[in-house]
This record gives structure tokens, C-alpha cells and sequence, in this order.
């Protein structure tokens, strides 16, 4: 028999009181970023903006630190860096989410917060259904589900999921996450006048589709917006090879970027680029905040790969959120900012101005650290290569002559060997960097590039090393960031 929401509460906080010290222990646990207190998070759902307070809600398994069932764990803050842990949102409780409260999104609608998400159900044989479903609740706390308003459609498989709801022009839209029985990943699009009534539209853009080519076997996580007169969906395909410094990850998160037109239900846009080039980065979701910023995160994490490598499995947890970024459309091209109230969790500046280097490795008084953010703006010099080392084998680098910038790290597999991810750069004018135990965003050129990783020391090596082959002469700025 299902269990009730309430047994399940029970359940939960039980595990949680039984392992919280142990989870604690995890010299590996964050300092500000959203983890789950104890199992496994994935991807951010339902972001938004409700009564005066920032809501995060975000894909959790309490009881394991693999993909299971998943509930809906929730964060709620007022500046996008406090935040608190609020109760189980939706638990997996009902037959049309038994297998799971999977991803999705938030509106708010006359006074209320509204949920979407997609209720998983598999049977002994591992049959999937999936089923669009609504909750909704009053105080953005307590959220009283409606049940299925959308089934699959015919030509769809079951891998139909991810609901993501907008509003725009006196009605509602929903993007939804696609696989045709064709196995090609694809973009749908729904409208609504009432958010319980739902109109199927058809394919917005998917593989095969507006010269993509073939383009993954499954769309996953979408999100549809407008900035600064550009249509951006992003879209997580499954089922894409490596092309150079490009989609070397598992899965990947980017955005394609032009113009939709609703009334034909159409896409004009250009080539697929990645949101992140590091290596943990999936699933990212917007929302638009009172002052009418673009905002984004993800899931510090990437699908099925590294998984059980993680050492903080041993604690009985895993994974994180990313930092909230700003979006801002840049001379054809997404920029991600850091967002500014981050710098409430500034303490201790410490600053150089007019740094010389000139063929050696240098360190500079008390530039150093586990947690931090550092800053590194390059003003002038002959230079060819440039790198920083952040402590134990993580090493940021850029190389004029093939323009080519790269981030490495330990690789989790072995421990010993070492793996990079790049991306080409014209030309490298500052990094910065957010550096928490084990994890690091680095922001380059303000934020023309982001890499996000997880990253593991096993020595207490808390050195920065800066290098470059001939002149080069930098500011540099470092502040410890709070808890
Ligand atoms: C993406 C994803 C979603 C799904 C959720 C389940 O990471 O696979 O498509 O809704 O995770 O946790």
C-alpha cells in the first residue's frame, strides 16, 4: 500500500536525524550552495518568485545517493543566498506519480503558487507511463495536487517529461521535454487559458528538425524565454557525440537561439551552444525575478556518469546546485553573470594591483584558500600562456597561439590521471572564480563562458600559483565567502 504524505515525512525526517551528524562530518559538504541534507539532489524545478521570497524546489532521492524514486525537495530565500530548507513539496504518493514527482516548473496565478510536474509511473516490467500533473498551494508551502492535466500524446513515447509553464499574451504555455516513437528528441508546445486546460500544439524544434540534423534520441529539461528580442529554449539532447572541445560530457545543456512563431508553431534558429563547459552541468531552469531579471541554475551534476565515484557518497550524500547566475543577451551570445547579491557573502579582501609576471611561478600573500572567490583581471604584456593553479591538480590555463582556454581537474574515475575540458576563447581579459570545498564555477570575460565542476582534493594544498611564459601584468582580488 502507497504510504501517505505524512508517514513518508515521518520516514524521512527519521533517516535524517538517524545520518545528519555523519552527512555533517563530509569535509566535502558546501559552504553556500543548495545540497540535499541527506541522499541525492538532481536537477533544479520549479524556480520562482513568490510572496516577497525566492522558491527553489529541486529533484531529491532521501534514501539513497543513486536516481530512484524522486521527491521534490524545496529552498526557499529572500536574496538568492540564504536560504532555508522548507518540507517535502510532493512526495511521490498518488498512481500517477508513484515512481516519482519528476522535474518541472512554477507559476504564480491570482495569489498562488502553481506546480507542474511529471509523475512518473513504471511497472514490474519497467513499462513507463507519464503524466503531466498540477499542484498547487496557497502559502508556497503546502501544495494540494490536482492530478494529471496532460497524457502523452500519440507519436510520443512515454519519455515525455518536464514541464515548463509560462505566461505571455493573455495565455499560458507549456514547453515540454519529448521523444517521438521514431526515438528522435523533440520540444513540445501546449497552450492553456485557465493552466488546467491544455491544447497540444506539436513540435516546436527537435532533431531533425531546422537543420539540426540528427540531434539525440530525447530532449530533456526544457525552457522557452524572451531576452532582448531573442526566443532562447534550452534543451538537454540525449544521445549526442563529442565534436572536438564540444559535448564531451554525457549529457549536455545548451540553448538554441532566434525567433518563435507561436501562431505556426515554428523555430527559426541557429546551431545548438553550451550553456557550461565544464564537466557537471545539466538541467538548468530560469525564472524571471521582481526586478526583471533572467535568472538561472543547475545541477552541479551530469546524468548516470561519476555517480558512485563521488566520495561523498561514503557520507551519504550527493550533488549540488549551481550559483544563481544572471542572463543577459550579448552581441549574439548568452552572457551568465554570477548575481550580485552573492557579494553580501564577501569577507576579508585582499587585493594586488599591477601584478608583474615574467616567466615564473608565483604565489602572493594570502591569496589562498578552500573557500573563496578570486578575481584576476590581465591588463597587459607579450604574453603567450597564462595559468593559475588552484591547489591540488586544478589548473585553469589559456594559450594565445590556439586561442584556447582549459580547466583541469583529477580525474574522479582514477584519482591519478588528470582530464580537461576547453572551449576557445578570442582573447582571456579576467576569471572569476567561486571556489567552495569541493566544487568551483569559473566566470571568464565577466561570463562569456562558464565552467562548473565538482572537484575533490585529497591534500589540504589550499596554494594559488599564478604563471606566464613572459610579461604579463594582472590585478588580482580574493575574499573569503561565508557560510
Ligand atoms: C534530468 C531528468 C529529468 C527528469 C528528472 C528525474 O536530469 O532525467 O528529465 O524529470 O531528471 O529525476
Amino acid at each position: 500500500m502507497t504510504k501517505t504524505i505524512f508517514e513518508i515525512e515521518e520516514l524521512i525526517t527519521n533517516r535524517i536525524k538517524e545520518i545528519q551528524n555523519m552527512v555533517a562530518d563530509d569535509p566535502y559538504r558546501l559552504h553556500y550552495h543548495l545540497m540535499p541534507q541527506i541522499g541525492l539532489l538532481n536537477d533544479p524545478n520549479g524556480f520562482a518568485y513568490f510572496n516577497g521570497c525566492y522558491h527553489i524546489f529541486y529533484q531529491w532521492n532521501p534514501f539513497e545517493t543513486k536516481h530512484g524514486i524522486k521527491y521534490w525537495g524545496h529552498y526557499i530565500s529572500e536574496d538568492l543566498v540564504h536560504w532555508k530548507e522548507a518540507p517535502i513539496a510532493l512526495a511521490p504518493d498518488q498512481w500517477y506519480d508513484m515512481n516519482g514527482c519528476y522535474s518541472g516548473s512554477a507559476v504564480v496565478h491570482q495569489g498562488k503558487l502553481y506546480l507542474f510536474y511529471t509523475g512518473n509511473v513504471m511497472d514490474d516490467e519497467e513499462n513507463r507511463e507519464s503524466y503531466q500533473c498540477m499542484a498547487v498551494s496557497e502559502d508556497g508551502i503546502d501544495f494540494h495536487k490536482k492530478g494529471p492535466i496532460i497524457h502523452v500524446p500519440e507519436g510520443y513515447t512515454a519519455h515525455f517529461r518536464d514541464p515548463k509553464v509560462f505566461y505571455k499574451e493573455n495565455q499560458w504555455y507549456m514547453v515540454v521535454g519529448a521523444q517521438t516513437t521514431e526515438e528522435k528528441g523533440e520540444v513540445v508546445l501546449y497552450t492553456s487559458p485557465d493552466l488546467e486546460n491544455w491544447t497540444f500544439h506539436g513540435a516546436l524544434a527537435g532533431s531533425g528538425h531546422n537543420g539540426l540534423g540528427d540531434f539525440g534520441y530525447m530532449w530533456e529539461c526544457p525552457d522557452l524565454f524572451k531576452l532582448d528580442n531573442q526566443d532562447i529554449l534550452i534543451i538537454c539532447p540525449q544521445g549526442l557525440v563529442p565534436r572536438g572541445y564540444e559535448l564531451n560530457n554525457i549529457f549536455h545543456a545548451g540553448y538554441l537561439a532566434g525567433k518563435v512563431d507561436y501562431d505556426n508553431v515554428s523555430f527559426q534558429h541557429g546551431p545548438f551552444t553550451e550553456l557550461d563547459r565544464g564537466f557537471d552541468f545539466y538541467a538548468p531552469q530560469t525564472m524571471i525575478d521582481s526586478k526583471g531579471r533572467r535568472l538561472l541554475v543547475g545541477w552541479m551534476g551530469n546524468a548516470e556518469e561519476g555517480e558512485s565515484i563521488h566520495p561523498t557518497t561514503r557520507y551519504e550524500w550527493i550533488h549540488t546546485l549551481t550559483l544563481p547566475r544572471q542572463l543577459e543577451w550579448e552581441e549574439g551570445k548568452l552572457m551568465q553573470y554570477p548575481v550580485e547579491e552573492l557579494q553580501g557573502l564577501r569577507e576579508n579582501k585582499i587585493e594586488y594591483a599591477d601584478v608583474p609576471l615574467n616567466g615564473d611561478k608565483i604565489s602572493l600573500p594570502n591569496i589562498q584558500g578552500n573557500v573563496l572567490e578570486l578575481e584576476i583581471t590581465i591588463k597587459s604584456g607579450d604574453w603567450k600562456s597564462f595559468t593559475t593553479t588552484i591547489g591540488e591538480n586544478k589548473e585553469i590555463s589559456y594559450d594565445k597561439s590556439t586561442q584556447t582556454f582549459s580547466f583541469q581537474r583529477l580525474n574522479l574515475a582514477d584519482n591519478h590521471t588528470f582530464e580537461k575540458r576547453y572551449c576557445v576563447l578570442d582573447e582571456l581579459r579576467s576569471i572569476r572564480l567561486y571556489k567552495d570545498t569541493s566544487s568551483i564555477e569559473i566566470f571568464i570575460n565577466g561570463g562569456e563562458e562558464v565552467f562548473s565542476a565538482r572537484v575533490f582534493d585529497y591534500t589540504d594544498d589550499q596554494e594559488i600559483h599564478f604563471y606566464a611564459d613572459r610579461n604579463l601584468t594582472m590585478n588580482v582580488k580574493k575574499w573569503d565567502l561565508k557560510k
